[in-house]
């Protein structure tokens, strides 16, 4: 069974981890949850994590040695995936994990990316460029935000009408479906 790490980001609402955490559970992805892993206790994530018996760990960011002790709380997983975490990911996990951590990003990339392309300003950015559809993309991290290759996209319609808020919805059920079939694609290859 392969062991998955979630780093989670410090709002931590924790939606996706959630989605993969259920897809763990219900055997649609042979994997298991070893650690979540979390800037600060008590967000919505951590919370929920731990009242479904997940193990989960405190690491602040503001630690001299972030990166390491990153890499100590994600001991025994070999496979990472980052859900609702908003920073560069430290070198040393990087190095640690070569090609096994994941993001999620809540448009079709490389389209609507990068540094402070992050929340609502996603959405925002998709409408006001007249953009007919969206979606969500998973891909391999790497030292740039939002860059590595692609493991897959899943698209939805813009519709008229729509506005941040009715788009971000929309996108984030196709969040839900993707994550665990990227994971499963990493893990089978199909
Ligand atoms: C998602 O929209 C994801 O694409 C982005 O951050 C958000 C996290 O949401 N990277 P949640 O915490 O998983 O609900």
């Amino acid at each position: 069974m392969v062991a998955l790490g979630i780093l989670v980001g410090s709002k931590g609402r924790g939606s996706n981890m959630r989605a993969i955490a259920e897809a763990c559970a219900r055997g649609d992805v042979p994997a298991e949850v070893r650690v979540v892993v979390s800037p600060k206790a008590g967000t919505p994530a951590a919370e929920w994590a731990a009242e479904n018996g997940l193990e989960v760990k405190v690491v602040s960011v503001k630690r001299e040695d972030y990166g390491k002790a990153l890499v100590e709380a994600l001991e025994g997983c070999s496979l990472v995936c980052l859900a609702g975490y908003m920073r560069l990911l430290p070198n040393e996990v990087l190095e640690a994990f070569p090609d096994r951590v994941l993001n999620i990003h809540p448009a079709l990339l490389p389209k609507f990316g990068g540094k402070g392309m992050f929340g609502i300003r996603v959405h925002e950015a998709v409408l006001a460029a007249g953009e007919t559809e969206s979606g969500c993309t998973v891909h391999l991290v790497d030292e740039q935000y939002d860059h590595g290759p692609p493991i897959l996209q899943l698209r939805c319609r813009v519709e008229p009408g729509d506005t941040p808020e009715t788009l971000a919805a929309r996108v984030l059920e196709l969040e839900h479906q993707a994550y665990p079939m990227a994971i499963r694609k990493v893990i089978l290859g199909r």
